[in-house]
């Protein structure tokens, strides 16, 4: 049995650890000043993030959080306070508010933190980017819209006249899963040159936020003045701004106080507080016994601009850097270079708040920290100076890592200006191109002289981080070079031997880069560098593309549709109904519902064993932590511990003693915080039992035919193996596609509440119905006393399809234990390791074809990887997709489902159809390249015509794939482009490009969805509520709904309001996902409609024409009409099992490739989409450039990384996992909804639009694979190759076939 503790057992001990109320009740208030009212923080905790504090203590919920690192940009908002150096002017920041404890504001003179809620409201008036961003359809799940508003918002009170491009690079810290993108950035651009920034109100005005903290009424606040940094005497104890009893937080104002607080406190464990940024990389950094907020110092903003250097005090922030070295660029051709690479480094509000000092002191701490200041700053030449209480001393950086720094400050940096005869330069070389730490980062720089008309070195210095922990300088390359001419191809040679034989890349940590990529990239950036180093006459014209990186363009993006105003609102592009709330933050989340009293939150103890048995659970320790409530294991569980029903295989809620994979829920900790609960997590002991070596990969699962029972028969017809056999041609190959994770903004979460009849529970889910029932087992009662509701999901993809279900059982468990309300929620690190992503596979095919690529028979073996169990396996359920829109006679379709000791895999959008078609697209191209012919054309050969069967024996009787393909050649220019790329890659040899078009056939099928929807006219005004059994989750359900209800009603969409989904108006509804779950409710609304206008017409018939509708409704009541109607939609299956109908597509994609580093770039996207009739073309065109990009991500950048010993996920976090940022996008994304399409088989003639578009993504790695084997050529390899998913900046380059030997001048 867990352990449990009684409420009053529990307060007591709250009173012991809670000691800031004791201690502070004397002390004088510290006021925090947020959108204009001031808050009385002295019995707070100073370390509490400011997110926590807005959210927990003010209950601004606009604020959202997420990943708590400073890497999804949701928690934005805008800090301003008193310039330290110029007090009359205003320093106005966007800041990370997880990362910014509250005690550190404090520190900032007359601070103000603006949140979202300061700039607007739905019913009062939108901020005008709050309006944009609604009105450009910016917002789908809305979960990241307010964090990118508040940075807009800083971007603007800095400069109220951006450029395109500075608005685009302003968000390299805001991840959104759901849009793409495109329109956030258009609708942000929207604002360059815009006179809607010159209207009053655009920018909050301080002084109409002003009020009083005593009354919070309007006043002058002349005795405010005292807040803020205390001045004085330098006696730390006035400097004290909290103390506990395990904490001391100082707050100097002058150095002289700072060093007397470092030497008091010589002896213990010290953290300087300046940016805190670098809890976002090291958590775990501490504990720390006293703080030193630094903040309040001015003269540690100093900086200078001396005779020989620029002279940098450490409160300087990375982007304050970057903006004096610009500044003082005519001083030093360098400090462009540093500015640049310094811009790179994680992402504007990291990089407002976060020093250099701090940087250093991060790489001090943690030599194998892949610091980028610390690479550039060293490639300069820079001296940091070190001081303490009674002394300075200057070192190099080198020097600097082995100071001992106890008791000591870094208290400033000399960047030198480059001298006479130097050249400097550096790169950083990432697995994304924006917001990523580097693979590889470097820095050169040297002094030559000429003689002879050769380019003689005198000194260089090359300073690498990436490669190993202790590996700065490659001093042997270094000595090598010094005295030789550049001009030589023997001396690039010579140096690059000696460099490949000092390059030794640390192989030890799997979350690294290969060894091997490390090195090639350690000399490609020399090479790079040492082109940079001689002029364009010295190089011969071909390597010439080796010296520059890709440069991205602004973004710019076509929408074209049509649509039918004599139908309005149908068919009208219009925002979703709920994007206002959305990007104004008032759209309420699950965690965004102000907790109730006793409220408790709950949080999971996960195994760190892949294939054991569980030994013993000791709660001693947590159950004495602060806040502490319970511990529940397995045994608590009153009814049945698994979380999927049957006919499912059991997933255990907490392990009863089998683990099947690292990462498996083994308890639940509840406590009075999340804070709390997390950290009685760490506090749990485990002990394990019968280690066995786990199967981790996907390889050893094949080789141990480890398999899940079959997933279903397979498909066989005609006689592939024959046909193959007698083929003139044949190959045979192997693919591969990694895990996705569905990277949700809204981790999963569930909020149980008993009640007098059971339990309401508010689920992330997309399957009430099933949290219903599996709650209902788990505590052992009826599902009539289960009440489950979802308003909304801050994203979904498939990922809350089943598996909100752990989260629902567990905290409705702990509601039931405890009878208290419960708030279960997954941080993202536990949300990551526990919970199953996108399936991967192994996929082996054999196929047989004749000279002019004609398809005669195709083998293929999906080896699907569920993990451990075979639930929401995918594998032998979408064998439709495997022909995408290809025509062969003769197939054999074989699905494995492997069993590894991984989390239980999930759908994730577009499942089974996007690797299934991404296996026939390689399949096409590996036909191509054994015939020599261009995919393109091999591809429009075997496309489907009009009339055609599919393998599963479907006619096409509607099939307009060729004339769709065609078309789109022409449109996007293929040929012409093809010429062009191909003149391109013969003139450059280290940059390439390549272009792929992937056409789409995607099967729908209806008659697996059902759905309640009921519709009710309110008698008294006629308007009109609709509930349904869908789930909103951003993808415009409900704003579909309400226009065909308003369509059907002929009346105005504002008449209708959807209500929150719940299991008591539509029960047994099924699950929202395979892009069909819109056009189901807009049915049964539909067919509601119809039946109310049916029951309406006689009333309507007798009143005279032009009767309005409110009166009609009216009429209708006293003629004792039911204004009520409800349809149940559960759609029968086609004849012989078909679909419901097929979408078409087709998408041509371009890529340029950095040959020398694997950076890549999409340069164009033509995306021709069948749509049908859209319902709503602003909405469909978002779900295609969303769905597109998240495929864009899989394909080219998310990979999932596990522990090979422990099969644990080790990079559940987002420094380690890269999902698209803004600039992945296509340079150039162009979206065309197909014209004149009705669908004669839709709801109201609309086709979906979710996950078809997704299948399409592999475009692009098709087209960097083009790319990829135009260089490949170059060095002589001209065969076959399969490129991978995820084909990551590593694989691209490794792919190249780059020898450091065939570099040349
Ligand atoms: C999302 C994200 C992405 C990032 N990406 C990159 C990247 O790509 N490349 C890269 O190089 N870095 C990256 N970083 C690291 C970032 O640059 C650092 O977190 C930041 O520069 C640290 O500065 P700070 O002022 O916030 O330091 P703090 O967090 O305040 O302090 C860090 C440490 O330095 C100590 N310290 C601070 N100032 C002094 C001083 N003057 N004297 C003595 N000790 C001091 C503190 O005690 C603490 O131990 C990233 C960080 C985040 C959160
Ligand atoms: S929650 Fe702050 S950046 Fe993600
Ligand atoms: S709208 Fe951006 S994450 Fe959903």
């Amino acid at each position: 049995m867990g352990q449990v503790r009684s409420q009053m057992e529990a307060a007591s001990l709250q009173r012991q650890n809670c000691d800031f109320a004791e201690e502070s009740t004397a002390r004088r208030p510290l006021f925090l000043r947020v959108n204009g009212a001031f808050h009385d923080v002295k019995d707070e905790d100073p370390l509490m993030n400011l997110s926590e504090y807005l959210r927990n203590i003010l209950q601004h919920f606009g604020t959202k959080v997420m990943c708590h690192e400073g890497g999804c940009g949701c928690c934005v908002v805008v800090v301003e306070y008193d310039d330290p150096m110029k007090p009359e002017k205003r320093v106005i920041k966007s800041i990370n508010s997880c990362l910014f404890p509250i005690g550190s504001l404090l520190s900032l003179k007359n601070h103000h933190v603006i949140t979202i809620e300061a700039l607007g409201s739905k019913n009062k008036s939108l901020h005008p980017i709050q309006q944009r961003l609604a009105d450009y359809n910016g917002s789908q799940c809305g979960y990241c819209s307010p964090g990118f508003v508040m940075q807009m918002y800083g971007l603007l009170k800095n400069n109220a006249t951006p450029t395109n491009q500075e608005v685009e690079d302003s968000f390299d810290g805001n991840v959104c899963r759901c849009t793409g993108y495109r329109p956030i950035l258009d609708a942000m651009k929207s604002f360059v040159n815009d006179s809607a920034k010159n209207q009053r109100g655009f920018f909050i005005d301080i002084e109409d936020l002003k009020t009083c903290p005593k009354t919070n009424q309007l006043c002058k606040q002349s005795h405010l003045n005292r807040i803020g940094p205390c001045t004085g005497q330098a006696k730390s104890t006035d400097n004290l701004l909290f103390s506990t009893n395990t904490i001391k937080w100082y707050q100097p104002t002058k150095l002289t106080e700072l060093y007397m607080l470092l030497q008091e406190h010589s002896d213990k464990a010290i953290k300087i507080i300046n940016g805190n940024t670098a809890k976002g990389v090291y958590k775990n950094d501490g504990p720390y016994q006293v703080f030193l907020d630094v903040k309040g110092i001015p003269d540690l903003y100093t900086v200078s601009m001396e005779p020989s250097c620029l002279k940098v005090y450490s409160n300087v922030s990375l982007n304050s850097l970057i903006g004096y070295l610009k500044q003082y660029s005519d001083q030093s051709p360098t400090y462009n270079v540093i500015a640049s690479h310094l811009l790179k480094i994680a992402n504007g509000p990291v990089r407002n708040t976060g020093g250099w000092a701090g940087n250093l002191m991060m790489k001090w701490m943690h030599h194998e920290f892949v610091s980028d200041v610390f690479v550039v700053l060293e490639a300069a030449g820079a001296k940091v100076t070190v001081s303490y209480i009674d002394a300075v001393n200057v070192y190099t950086l080198m020097d600097f890592l082995d100071v001992n720094m106890q008791g000591k400050f870094l208290l400033f940096v000399e960047i030198p200006k480059l001298a006479e005869g130097e050249l400097m330069n550096t790169y950083k070389i990432m697995p994304r191109n924006q917001n990523a730490h580097a693979y590889v980062s470097a820095g050169f720089r040297v002094n030559t002289r000429v003689s002879n008309k050769k380019q003689l070195v005198k000194t260089i210095s090359m300073v690498y981080t990436g490669i190993a922990k202790n590996f700065v300088h490659a001093t042997a390359t270094e000595k090598y070079l010094q005295g030789k001419d550049l001009t030589s191809n023997d001396t690039l040679q010579g140096a690059l031997t000696v460099l490949d034989k000092e390059i030794i890349p640390d192989d030890s940590d799997p979350l690294l880069a290969s060894a091997a990529y490390r090195k090639i990239l350690a000399q490609a950036l020399f090479y790079k560098f040492y082109l940079f180093l001689l002029s364009d006459d010295k190089i011969t014209p071909c390597n010439r593309s080796a010296q520059y990186s890709l440069e991205r363009p602004v973004s710019t993006g076509k929408q074209t549709y049509t649509s039918r105003p004599g139908e309005y609102p149908l068919t009208k592009p219009m925002p979703k109904l709920s994007a206002r709330l959305q990007t104004s933050g008032e759209a309420q989340f699950i965690n965004d519902i102000p907790p109730l009293a006793d409220e408790l939150y709950a949080t999971f103890v996960l195994s760190t064993e892949g294939n054991a048995t569980l030994g013993n659970i000791d709660s001693t320790a947590a159950m004495a932590m602060p806040g502490a409530v319970a511990v529940l294991t397995a045994e608590d569980i009153p009814g049945s511990n698994t979380f999927m029903p049957p006919p499912y295989v059991v997933e255990e809620i907490f392990s009863s003693g089998p683990l099947l994979f690292a990462g498996q829920p083994i308890a639940l900790c509840v406590a009075d915080s999340q804070q709390h609960a997390l950290q009685m997590v760490d506090a749990v002991k485990v002990t394990y039992q019968d280690q066995k070596p786990p199967i981790v990969t996907l390889d050893e699962a094949i080789e141990k035919k480890s398999f899940h029972p079959s997933p279903g028969p397979g498909l066989l017809v005609g006689d592939p193996a024959n046909a193959i056999s007698v083929s003139p041609c044949k190959v045979e190959g192997e693919i591969r596609a990694g895990e996705q994770y569905h990277f949700y903004m809204e981790t999963l979460i569930c909020r149980c509440v008993p009640t007098e009849d059971g339990l309401d529970i508010q689920a992330s889910s997309q399957w009430l119905s099933l949290v219903q029932q599996v709650v209902a087992d788990a505590i052992g009662t009826q599902v009539k006393n289960i009440n489950v509701t979802t308003k909304r999901l801050g994203g979904a993809y498939g990922g809350k399809a089943t598996r909100t279900n752990l989260v629902a059982c567990s905290g409705a468990v702990a509601a039931t234990v405890l009878r208290r309300p419960v708030r279960c929620m997954m941080d993202l690190s536990t949300n990551m390791k526990a919970v199953g992503k996108r399936h991967s596979y192994v996929v082996r095919y054999k196929v047989g074809f004749n000279e002019d690529g004609t398809l005669n028979g195709i083998i293929i073996t999906y080896y699907c990887d569920t993990g451990s169990s075979p639930n929401d396996n995918e594998v032998g359920e979408n064998l439709v997709f495997s022909d995408n829109a290809y025509r062969c006679k003769n197939w054999q379709l074989i699905p494995v489902a492997l069993k590894t000791n991984r989390t239980s895999h999930t759908w994730c959008r577009a499942p089974g159809s996007k690797p299934n078609i991404f296996v026939i697209e390689t399949i096409l191209e590996h036909v191509a390249k054994f015939l020599s012919m261009d995919p393109i054309g091999v591809k429009q050969k075997n496309l489907y015509a009009r009339g055609d069967s599919t393998p599963m024996g479907f006619v096409l009787p509607y099939c307009s794939i060729q004339d769709l393909y065609s078309y789109q050649l022409t449109k996007v220019d293929v040929a012409k482009r093809m010429q062009a790329i191909q003149k391109f890659n013969a003139d450059n040899l280290w940059k390439k490009k390549g272009l792929a078009a992937v056409p789409l056939k995607y099967s729908l099928y209806w008659s697996w969805g059902c759905f309640l929807c009921t519709v009710s006219i309110f008698a008294s005004d006629g308007s009109v509520i609709v509930s349904h059994g869908g789930i909103e989750s951003g993808q415009g359900l409900n704003t579909k709904v309400a226009q065909v209800c308003a369509y059907m009603l002929g009346i105005s969409v504002d008449y209708v309001s959807i209500k929150p989904t719940t299991t008591n108006s539509s029960p047994n509804s099924g699950a929202t996902g395979g892009s069909i779950a819109s056009e189901l409710n807009c049915m049964g609304v539909q067919h509601c409609c119809e039946i109310l206008r049916e029951r309406m017409k006689p009333v309507k018939d007798k009143l005279p024409p032009g009767t309005s509708w409110k009166n009609l409704v009216a009429a209708c009541y006293q003629a004792k009409v039911n204004l009520t109607v409800q349809d149940w939609v559960w759609p029968d299956s086609q004849p012989e099992d078909a679909p419901q109908y097929n979408s078409y597509g087709v998408t041509v994609a371009e890529a340029e490739v950095d040959i020398l580093t694997g950076e890549n770039q999409i340069n164009q996207v033509d995306i021709l989409f069948d749509c049908g009739e859209s319902m709503n073309p602003d909405v469909d065109v978002g779900q295609v450039e969303g769905a597109f990009i998240m495929g864009m991500g899989y394909w080219l950048m998310e990979k999932m990384i596990y522990d090979p010993k422990s099969g644990a996920v080790l990079n559940a976090t987002t420094w380690d996992y890269k999902p698209p940022f803004s600039k992945s996008i296509p340079v150039n994304f162009n979206i065309e909804l197909l014209k004149n399409a009705p669908n004669p088989m839709g709801v109201l003639r609309s086709k979906a639009s979710g996950e078809p578009p997704q299948c399409m993504s592999c475009a692009t790695l098709f087209a960097v694979k083009r790319a990829i084997e135009a260089a490949r050529e170059d060095a002589g390899q001209n065969a076959y190759f399969p490129l991978n998913g995820p084909a990551t900046v590593e694989v691209i380059q490794t792919s190249c076939l780059v020898d450091y030997k065939k570099f040349s001048i």
